[in-house]
């Protein structure tokens, strides 16, 4: 369901580019009048005049809230990455990634609530961008100090800089940098090194399934839980460890502010999951919660420290103890990263000379290859050079739609 009432108002905003404020009656601005006012805003909005698609695309609310990146947030990448970038990708990906910075209803800085998150619905509802049911989430924090910041894919963080500009549609919020839409669950497991996670779901002939699901929460354990394990888990059949992997999986998408006391959720394998909260430590059954609310394509992901078993439902943390001992009985350790080898290979593979014989195979695991090897380049690169931040801008700019 469309507004043609919106259409029509935030057309006409940008449409007219009225240069005058309304300064001197007090009066609130429309969009186009409001961002050509902004000394720091000229990039975005240029960028919002060059594709004035994003804004006849908006459906009916009550209100928006349009994040609009400042010039600092465009200069951290050289103008010719972005100039590239934009030219190699059609239109549809900067509608895309521009819908993404726009919120859902009317969102004014000063009435977060310190210290308590919030996952506010974006227009980016495109389901070759989002499986998220309502629109791809950001989450908004204030934090110590009054920080605002957003938090988009890969972890990537945006500050506030100038909070609650009203316009006649809604409001706008400045940002510091642009957010990344998040990228699917083997892009982000591989960023978030989670190696052996992702390839005990490739043993267990979950991915690439199990990221493209719409609505999933995984809680996601380190190497070391793994590790810890060794052959109990990677001697396995791979129908065991599919049961194993399905019990990380909860087919819902459940923020860390759902993680409460007590609380259960049914998984995938068919058995629940337990969170417990002990002091300030939230584990789920007996494993702790290390990083929570990483934004995927299809949802979210929470980092844990112990692989989770569902033939122990009930199995309890000890929180007098910093680290939980594995819930699997002949846990062995080892010093290899286990299901490492079950990764498809994407970057420096072997040339074999099998080729054609499948036209679809073929084509599936060519467009599979580019889009990892790319992705996987950009953002591990970067992210071992320079931290994860630097390597989602990088990847927003440069990479959106081969992380996807
Ligand atoms: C514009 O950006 C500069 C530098 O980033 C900052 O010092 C200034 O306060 C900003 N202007 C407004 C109106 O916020
Ligand atoms: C969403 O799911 C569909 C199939 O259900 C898939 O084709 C698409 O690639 C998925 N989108 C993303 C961003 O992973
Ligand atoms: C996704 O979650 C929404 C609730 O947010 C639900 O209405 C919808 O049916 C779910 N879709 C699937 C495929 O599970
Ligand atoms: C990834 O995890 C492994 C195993 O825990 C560790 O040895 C390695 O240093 C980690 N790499 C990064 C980049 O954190
Ligand atoms: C998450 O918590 C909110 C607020 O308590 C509640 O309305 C919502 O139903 C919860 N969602 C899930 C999936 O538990
Ligand atoms: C899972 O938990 C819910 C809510 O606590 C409960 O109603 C349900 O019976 C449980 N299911 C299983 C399989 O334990
Ligand atoms: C969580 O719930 C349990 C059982 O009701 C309770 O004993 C425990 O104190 C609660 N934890 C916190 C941090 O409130």
């Amino acid at each position: 369901m469309r507004s043609y009432s919106w259409r029509g108002l935030l057309a006409t905003s940008l449409g007219l580019f009225a240069a005058g404020t309304n300064a001197q009656t007090g009066a609130i601005s429309d969009l186009g009048s409001l961002l050509a006012g902004q000394k720091n805003l000229t990039t975005f909005y240029a960028l919002i005049q060059k594709y004035p698609e994003i804004l006849l695309q908006l459906p009916s609310y009550q209100g928006v809230t349009v994040l609009a990146p400042n010039n600092d947030a465009f200069n951290k990448i050289p103008y010719s990455s972005l100039n590239d970038a934009f030219k190699n990708n059609d239109k549809d990906t900067i509608t895309n990634v521009l819908e993404y910075h726009i919120l859902q209803g009317t969102r004014l800085a000063k009435s977060l609530v310190p210290g308590t998150p919030t996952f506010i619905p974006t227009l980016l509802t495109s389901p070759e961008w989002s499986n998220v049911t309502g629109g791809q989430r950001v989450e908004n924090v204030k934090q110590a100090g009054d920080v605002v910041v957003f938090v988009s894919g890969q972890g990537s963080r945006s500050t506030l800089t100038q909070a609650d500009l009203a316009f006649t549609g809604g409001v706008v919020q400045v940002i510091d940098s642009l957010l990344i839409p998040p990228s699917n669950l083997k892009t982000t497991t591989t960023a978030f090194n989670l190696t052996s996670f992702q390839g005990a779901l490739y043993a267990a002939n979950r991915l690439p399934l199990d990221s493209t699901t719409q609505n999933a929460t995984f809680f996601a354990p380190w190497n070391e839980a793994f590790q810890a394990l060794g052959p109990a888990i990677s001697s396995m059949t791979s129908d065991q460890i599919a049961q194993v992997m399905d019990y990380h999986l909860v087919p819902q998408v459940i923020y860390s502010t759902n993680l409460t006391n007590g609380t259960q959720y049914l998984t995938a394998q068919g058995e629940n999951l337990t969170v417990r909260h002990s002091g300030n430590n939230v584990f789920i059954n007996s494993a702790q919660l290390l990083q929570a609310d990483i934004l995927i394509a299809n949802g979210v992901i929470h980092v844990i420290d112990n692989v989770l078993n569902p033939q122990s439902p009930s199995a309890q943390p000890n929180p007098t103890i910093a680290s939980q001992a594995p819930v699997f009985a002949s846990a062995s350790s080892v010093n290899n990263l286990p299901f490492t080898s079950d990764i498809p290979c994407t970057t420096s593979c072997p040339v074999t000379s099998h080729t054609g014989t499948s036209s679809v195979g073929a084509k599936t695991q060519t467009s599979t290859s580019v889009s990892t090897s790319k992705s996987k380049g950009l953002g591990a690169a970067v992210a071992r050079e320079t931290g994860y931040h630097a390597a989602g801008l990088m990847v927003a700019l440069g990479g959106a739609v081969m992380l996807l």
